[in-house]
């Protein structure tokens, strides 16, 4: 089968090509904005037509939160216009596409965790960007399967984990908001899990639609770093670790708005396609050690 993967060198798309290696399965045509920036219409349409994949996976987005506050044309650009093109352009050449959203498309109202259909209500320009690409999506292709993830990391690119490592060591203290509940992400298993799906369209499953892919535990990010460096330490990473202090949203301005509460349930994927939620902790264990 052969994929066609958009932002290949990002944290998702270095799993998957990496996983793929591995597999006789697939054949991976990796790009990143240098072969095919995917805000480039006739670029994307020219692309497709050239190399005929038998899948879209787009894994390139805009995904600095805060930047896009201030970056509203780019993160349009890249998050709602590219992912259109992309199913465009698969919708003419007859070949599904998987699209990869986020839970910043929910507001953080809900108390209990999301599922994919509860209504969209973003809160800041990234959120209400990937809204707009995933509505593109749902719009102009029928074959399509939407993955929401969030909190992702991975021993690739920068990303959360590596932040905290780092200032976990050089910092006395550190405070980390406690009043956000999330589900942190290995980018491999999402990666894993988008492979999956791949595998059963190859054999003829076509159960299109949008769907959660995240870690099986909530937790805060202060929760996530109290794991980060507990981990560090044990691996013997960091020889002291700061003192971790928990801290309100309201205590660590930021540009962008975000959701207090994005656990989402990813009871549907599995019943779907049999793939099970993240097991972000053996992976985080897996990621230290591997930096
Ligand atoms: N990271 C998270 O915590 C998180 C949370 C929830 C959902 N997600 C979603 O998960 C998916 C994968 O995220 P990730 O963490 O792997 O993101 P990432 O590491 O930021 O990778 C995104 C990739 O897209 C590339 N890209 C940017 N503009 C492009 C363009 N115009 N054309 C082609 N490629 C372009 C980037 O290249 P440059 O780096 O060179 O710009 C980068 O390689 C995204 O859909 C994201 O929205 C991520």
């Amino acid at each position: 089968m052969k994929i066609l993967l958009t932002g290949a060198n990002g944290q998702l798309g270095s799993c998957l090509q990496a996983l793929a290696k591995n597999s006789s399965l697939f054949t991976v045509i990796a790009t990143d904005y240098k072969d095919l920036d995917i805000t480039n219409q006739q670029a994307v349409i020219d692309f497709v037509a050239n190399t005929k994949p038998d899948i879209i996976v787009n894994a390139a987005a805009h995904t600095a939160v805060d930047k896009a506050q201030s970056e509203v044309e780019l993160a349009t650009a890249i998050n709602a216009k590219g992912p259109n093109y992309l199913a465009k352009a698969a919708n003419t050449a007859a070949i599904p596409m998987i699209h990869v959203s986020t839970d910043y498309v929910f507001d953080g109202t809900a108390t209990q965790p999301y599922l994919p259909n509860y209504p969209a209500k973003p809160l800041g320009v990234y959120g209400e960007t990937k809204w707009q690409g995933e509505e593109a999506v749902r719009n102009t292709l029928a074959e399509h399967i939407i993955i929401r993830t969030a909190w992702v990391f991975s021993e690739y690119g920068n990303n959360f984990v590596k932040t905290m490592l780092r200032l976990g060591g050089e910092r006395e203290e550190l405070g980390v908001i406690a009043d956000q509940y999330g589900c942190p992400t290995y980018a491999g298993d999402l990666a894993a899990a988008i492979l999956a799906c791949c595998e059963q369209i190859k054999g003829g499953k076509t159960a299109w639609g949008s769907y959660h892919h995240c870690g099986d535990l909530p937790t805060s990010w202060h929760g996530f770093t109290r794991a980060i460096l507990a981990e560090g330490l044990a691996q013997g990473k960091l020889s002291n670790s700061a003192k971790l202090n928990a801290i309100k949203t309201e205590d660590y301005p930021l540009p962008a708005p975000r959701p207090s509460y994005s656990v989402m349930d990813c009871s549907t994927m599995q019943k779907a396609w049999g793939v099970a939620a993240s097991d972000w902790r053996a992976a985080l264990t897996k990621v230290i050690t591997l930096l």
